[in-house]
């Protein structure tokens, strides 16, 4: 008898199976769950091939990484998100940059077959860019695409734009991973509900909560944001304004955090109270029920199944819903078929499955996309449906998540503080509800350090931007930012002024703002002065949308300096947007176009081409959401 060493035995097992590469790039985890998702079902439907989920940062080092492991792939999945001003997610931005906007050519891409799925959303100019592009250059440099780029619109139901191109993959897959004398019919699969091992424990052990949030960690990311206290809070408007501005500042003194002019801030913020206590009553289990959630089995072994979201420290049901659910968003369909699995009232469980179901597609968009229906409503309108908290917290909350402001301070002038300045969202929604926005109502509520000893913090962290100022002050800068799009020009001008201070020569500087009536919302308006009076700011032009009989934005003062703009931008001037991608960055877009065009004496073509070569050589930089 000849024993095959057990290595080896694997080994030879693996080598005759085909293999399969699924690579996402995440932002808030949905791109994450759909490639572990097309995986699960993947893996149901072809026994003998060998699957792999990678998150593109861990997949390679460098560049030369990145080529040498792609060309050993002939099999892979991108599911690639767009985020802001059409740009990659934090995790693909290094692939991206070498794979789609470095020059070589990659004729060894030849042998690799591949499909895309992008994450977008339509009402942005940029939509699913990152997808799109990644797309176009794999077949350009020879790839075989399996199927049509996936055009997941995030506006809509983005979940059935992910079913609709699984299913043009599974034909493909059929013909390259199963056998020929394969001829079982694929039984339909239905996904399982997520769910996390709960352990239940007597003793609050709050040890692990609170290193969660270490101050002094070397490198503060995502992943470890670093707690930081409320110094300042300001109301912005003045008191006849009926919305609300807040003007917050994080002090960062001995926290390890630092920052540059024109970086963005991650806050991870809290559920409103009134908001958690509703959550509480919906969930139906004890608040202080102190727990953990776990994504293995009591052994140590990967719970099977479906993909789960990274677990959060132990913490009591309060806690939990306070600042790991998100329970203001509507559901996902997916949410609602882990609800109907939980439901006792069957009545309620059809329900729920229904507008899960391609035959509730309309009855969802209505009731839920549209009537921007929260989670909680939803479990307010299935009250027999009461997931247990395992469930609750892998499939039907999703993670609540941190958000990014652009740093309204310069570390030249507040190199401890991070200042942030934020509206308040508060809207009515088609339903009925009040929606107050998470992070802004936590800021207008926050309280501060000048008023107590006991003031609010966050964990946040610096998300590094490319809205930088020129390396040179000389080069003259237009900035264009109506209402909170102030933000990151607010720390321009104080670096600005800084230099000034220092003795530096500037070049001149033109900002156009916007608001709705100079006594109500023109925010910061004395330092827009002062920063006029010192000479940090050569200009500022101010648009307001309701103190005429006719609105005034932005894009009209800038026609009524056209020839301003095109004189500075022949001098070299960067120009910068900042503020609502979906309206104004789009109408401030074709009016720098028409300017051009019409102070160059250019055609059409050749303005765009102007206004492409003024982005390429970043000069034309934008931050916008
Ligand atoms: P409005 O609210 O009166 O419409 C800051 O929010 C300022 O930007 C407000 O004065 C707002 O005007 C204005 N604004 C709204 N839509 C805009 C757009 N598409 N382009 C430029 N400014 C806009």
């Amino acid at each position: 008898v000849i024993v095959v060493p057990k290595r080896v035995k694997e080994e030879e097992v693996d080598d005759g199976k085909k293999k399969v590469t699924v690579f996402f790039g995440t932002q808030t985890g949905t791109a994450e769950g759909f490639a572990k998702a097309l995986v699960e079902e993947a893996k149901v439907r072809y026994e003998k091939a060998v699957f792999k989920v990678i998150d593109l940062d861990d997949y390679a080092a460098d560049d030369d990484e990145y080529e040498e492991k792609l060309k050993k792939e002939s099999l892979a999945f991108f599911f690639l998100a767009t985020y802001g001003d059409g740009e990659p997610t934090d995790n693909a931005a290094r692939f991206y940059k070498w794979f789609a906007e470095g020059d070589e050519k990659k004729e060894w891409l030849g042998k690799l077959q591949y499909g895309v799925f992008g994450l977008g959303n339509r009402q942005y100019e940029h939509f699913n860019k990152i997808a799109k592009v990644v797309d176009e250059n794999l077949a350009e440099q020879g790839a075989k695409r399996l199927v049509p780029v996936g055009l997941g619109d995030d506006d809509q139901c983005i979940e059935d734009d992910f079913t609709a191109w699984k299913e043009l993959v599974w034909p493909e897959l059929d013909q390259l991973l199963r056998d020929e004398d394969d001829t079982t019919v694929a039984t339909p699969y239905t996904a399982a509900v997520s769910e996390y091992r709960v352990v239940f424990h007597d003793k609050p052990d709050t040890s692990a909560e609170d290193q969660t949030y270490t101050n002094g960690h070397a490198v503060h990311d995502a992943q470890h944001p670093c707690r930081s206290n409320v110094a300042v809070k300001k109301e912005l408007h003045t008191p006849e304004s009926d919305r609300s501005c807040t003007h917050l500042e994080f002090d960062i003194t001995n926290t390890g955090l630092s920052y540059e002019t024109g970086d963005h801030v991650g806050v991870y913020c809290e559920n409103l109270s009134e908001v958690v206590d509703e959550a509480e009553r919906l969930v139906g289990i004890p608040p202080d029920t102190f727990f953990s959630v776990h994504t293995d089995n009591e052994d140590g072994t990967p719970l099977g199944g479906a993909s789960l979201p990274p677990p959060f420290p132990p913490c009591t049901l309060r806690k939990a819903l306070a600042c790991y659910a998100d329970v203001l968003s509507s559901p996902k369909k997916s949410a609602l078929l882990a609800l109907a699995a939980h439901a006792t009232d069957p009545t309620e469980a059809d329900r729920l499955k229904f507008l899960a179901s391609p035959a509730g597609k309309d009855e969802y968009a209505q009731w839920i996309v549209l009537s921007q229906r929260s989670l909680l409503e939803v479990m307010e309108a299935f009250p027999s449906a009461k997931p247990p908290l395992g469930v609750f917290f892998a499939a039907v909350a999703p993670r609540l998540q941190p958000r990014y402001y652009s740093i309204s301070s310069s570390p030249k002038m507040s190199p401890n503080r991070i200042h942030v300045t934020c509206a308040l969202v508060y809207e009515k929604t088609p339903a009925g509800r009040v929606h107050k926005g998470v992070c802004s109502t936590w800021m207008k509520n926050a309280v501060p350090m000048t008023e107590s000893q006991d003031c609010s913090w966050a964990p946040i962290y610096v998300r590094t931007s490319n809205f930088r100022l020129p390396s040179d002050p000389k080069v003259p800068v237009i900035m264009i930012g109506p209402g909170t799009g102030l933000a990151p020009f607010r720390g321009f001008l104080q670096e600005r002024l800084a230099l000034k201070e220092a003795g530096t020569e500037l070049g001149s500087s033109i900002f156009f703002f916007g608001c709705r009536n100079r006594k109500v919302d023109f925010i910061y308006e004395d330092e827009l002065n002062n920063f006029v009076e010192t000479g940090a700011l050569s200009e500022l032009i101010v648009a307001f949308s309701r103190e005429g009989p006719t609105k005034e934005y932005v894009q009209h003062k800038m026609n009524q300096k056209a020839s301003d703009i095109w004189n500075l931008l022949s001098e070299g001037a960067y120009l910068y947007v900042c503020g609502d991608a979906k309206g104004m960055a789009k109408d401030v877009h074709r009016t720098l176009h028409t300017i051009v065009q019409e102070q160059g004496s250019l055609d059409s073509s050749k303005a765009e081409h102007y206004v492409k070569n003024l982005q390429m050589s970043g000069r034309y930089l934008r931050d916008v959401w």
